[in-house]
Order: structure tokens, then C-alpha cells, then sequence
């Protein structure tokens, strides 16, 4: 029994692999295994010869697997460690420059807004860009018959003919993010929802998918003064000067009473464009307070609760700050493009970190 033991012991020390080591346990204790055939023989025994060999046997089978689930254990860390040696990597690497990734100016510049805003208070929301016309249009107090429709030139999605539930568009702008954060959260709420936004336009400043930003704060006293004052604010952050000047000039949209569009005070200098000094305004969108039948269509009680609205065209914003000459290249994907007026993807824009650097 011992010559058994010391063989299996060594044999089993010394294989090589998991093959070997199966091998090795169908020999000595697998069915018709040397010791499993021996175990057999103990039926031949008298009893006292049994009782001595028994345990023994048994011992001896123990002792059998254990060696060979112990093996199977180192030769398993094994097969590992020398794995890990073959994929070792040095992460801290820094990526080879053609190869790294960059970020899109549209991109860069949704952080850098968003960064603006979240410093204020603003959460930033999402909503569908296919959406249907009681978000992007009637609950935004822009009924059927409106010209506001018309003038939107908006994708319809295709319907079967006789397929009669509310027909679903490309969202026209990002408004209809208003009207489902009041759904979900009530009031008080203050918001920003960037995203694209599709009108069926194309030319050089005009592509059918670009970029917008809302604005939403709503609350007991909330009033134009305090959305001019944010405005001012995130010009000035935005454009990375000291002040910028925000003029409202009067407009009309059915969603907001008064309305206004946004204007920023700056002068171009050898087609530089300089913010906040000069006598040139530059557009950057629309605003206004939040018309009463818009909150009261979000189930929020106009005769509580009252707020502004704004939305920034991202496109333009980038444009201008970065000095991007054509809209269209946004979406061409050349990578030479993008490489030229691509940021690095390890710099997240943050207010004190400093935005574009
Ligand atoms: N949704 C408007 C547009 O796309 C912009 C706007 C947003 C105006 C919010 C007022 C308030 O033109």
C-alpha cells in the first residue's frame, strides 16, 4: 500500500497538465482504477483482514484526491500568472497622439454650457428626439392650425394609412423637454436640456439635424430680470470675458408672454468677433415667461407658480467662440477636420478649471 501511495503521490507531482492529472485519477481511482479495484478485493477478505485494510484503503483514496485536487489548484495559478505576464500592459502609457480620440466642437461646447448652467443650479434633462406633435407643438401652445408650424418646416414620421394616433415628428426644437420635466417633476424646477433637434432646412447655415439648448426656471418670483441676469452670466463665462451685455429684443412665441430674442453686445475687429464691447449684437436665440397655459399643460398651477424660458443654438454658439466658418463641416466627419478643431478628451470643461483650455 505504501509503494502505491508513493507512486500516485509522485506521479501526480509531476504532471504537466489537467489532461495528465485526469489520467492519472482514472488510473488510480477512477472506476476500474488500481485502488478502486483493490477496494474490491476487501469483499474477498475475512473480516478481521478487512477491518485493518478498510480504513487503510480509504485513507489511502482520501489522500489520492486530495493530492490531485491540490495539484490541479497550483497548476490552474499557474496557467494564470503566466497568462497575466503575456497581456501585462502599462496603462499609464500615455495613448500615441494620432491615435487619441477627439472631442467635437459641438460636443466641447454642450459641456462647456452645461457647466455654465449646473454652477447655477441647473439639472440637465432629456427628452426624445422623436417626439409626438402634443409635446412638440400643442402643449407648447402651438395648436394645429398655427403658422408656427408651418414655419418649422417639420419631419413628419411616416404613418399607415388609417392609423389614426397622434402623429410623431422629429422634434423641431428643444421645448417639448420643458413640458415633460413639469410633467415629471412639478414645481419649483430649474433645468437645462441640450440636444439635436431636426428641421427640414440646408444651406450654409442651416443643416436639417443641429443643436439647441433649453432653458427652464420655474418658481414663485421668478422674473425676466432674473433670466436676463443668468444670461449675462453665461455670456460672459461662456465667451470668457469679464462682462457681456444682453439685449432683449421684443418677438413673439406662442410658449412664452412677453417673448424676446437674445442678443449679446460685441464687434467684430478684422472679422475677429469680440464679446461684450462694441456696437454689433449677435442673435443667440429665444426667450421669454413661461405662458400660464404651457405650465398649466405640464399640470403645474399658473396661479402659483411662474418661470423662464430660453433656447441657445449650440451650433452657432460654437461657431462663433471657436471660429468655425461653415456650419456644414460639423457633420462631414473628416477627420482632418477634427483633428484641427477637435479638444483633447481628457480635459472636461469645468467653470474653475477653466473651459477651453
Ligand atoms: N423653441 C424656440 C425655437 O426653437 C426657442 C425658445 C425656447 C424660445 C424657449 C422661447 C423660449 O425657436
Amino acid at each position: 500500500m505504501d509503494d502505491l501511495r508513493d507512486k500516485y503521490i509522485q506521479l501526480i507531482s509531476d504532471a504537466g497538465d489537467e489532461a495528465a492529472l485526469e489520467a492519472l485519477r482514472v488510473q488510480a481511482v477512477g472506476k476500474k482504477g488500481e485502488i478502486s479495484l483493490k477496494m474490491r478485493e476487501l469483499g474477498k477478505m475475512t473480516a478481521e483482514e478487512r477491518q485493518v485494510m478498510g480504513p487503510k484503503l480509504n485513507a489511502l483514496k482520501d489522500e489520492i484526491n486530495s493530492a490531485l485536487a491540490a495539484r490541479k489548484a497550483s497548476l490552474a495559478d499557474a496557467a494564470l500568472e503566466e497568462r497575466l505576464k503575456g497581456e501585462w500592459l502599462d496603462v499609464t502609457l500615455p495613448a500615441r497622439p494620432r491615435r487619441a480620440g477627439m472631442i467635437h466642437p459641438i460636443s466641447q461646447v454642450r459641456e462647456e454650457i452645461s457647466a455654465i448652467f449646473a454652477e447655477m443650479g441647473f439639472a440637465v434633462a432629456e427628452g426624445p428626439q422623436i417626439d409626438n406633435d402634443w409635446y412638440n407643438f400643442d402643449a407648447l401652445n402651438i395648436p394645429g392650425h398655427h403658422p408656427a408650424r408651418a414655419e418649422m418646416d417639420t419631419f413628419y414620421m411616416h404613418r399607415d394609412e388609417g392609423d389614426d394616433r397622434p402623429p410623431h415628428v422629429l422634434r423641431t426644437h428643444t421645448s417639448p423637454v420643458q413640458i415633460r420635466s413639469m410633467e415629471k417633476q412639478g414645481a419649483p424646477i430649474r433645468i437645462i436640456a441640450p440636444g439635436r433637434v431636426y428641421r427640414a432646412d440646408y444651406d450654409q447655415t442651416h443643416t436639417p439635424m443641429f443643436h439647441q439648448i433649453e432653458g427652464l426656471a420655474i418658481d414663485r418670483d421668478i422674473s425676466m430680470a432674473n433670466l436676463k441676469w443668468c444670461l449675462e452670466e453665461f455670456a460672459a463665462a461662456f465667451f470668457e470675458v469679464d462682462e457681456v451685455e444682453v439685449r432683449f429684443r421684443a418677438s413673439h412665441f406662442p410658449f412664452t408672454e412677453p417673448s424676446a430674442e437674445i442678443d449679446f453686445r460685441c464687434s467684430w475687429v478684422g472679422g475677429q468677433l469680440r464679446l461684450g464691447e462694441g456696437d454689433d449684437w449677435l442673435e443667440a436665440g429665444g426667450c421669454g415667461m413661461v405662458h400660464p397655459k404651457v405650465l398649466q399643460n405640464s399640470g403645474v398651477d399658473p396661479e402659483e407658480w411662474q418661470g423662464f424660458a430660453f433656447g441657445l443654438g449650440i451650433d452657432r454658439l460654437a461657431m462663433l467662440k471657436y471660429g468655425i466658418p461653415d456650419l456644414r463641416a460639423f457633420f462631414d466627419s473628416d477627420l482632418r477636420w477634427l483633428r484641427h478643431y477637435g479638444f483633447s478628451a481628457l480635459e472636461q470643461p469645468t467653470l474653475h478649471g477653466g473651459l477651453s483650455r
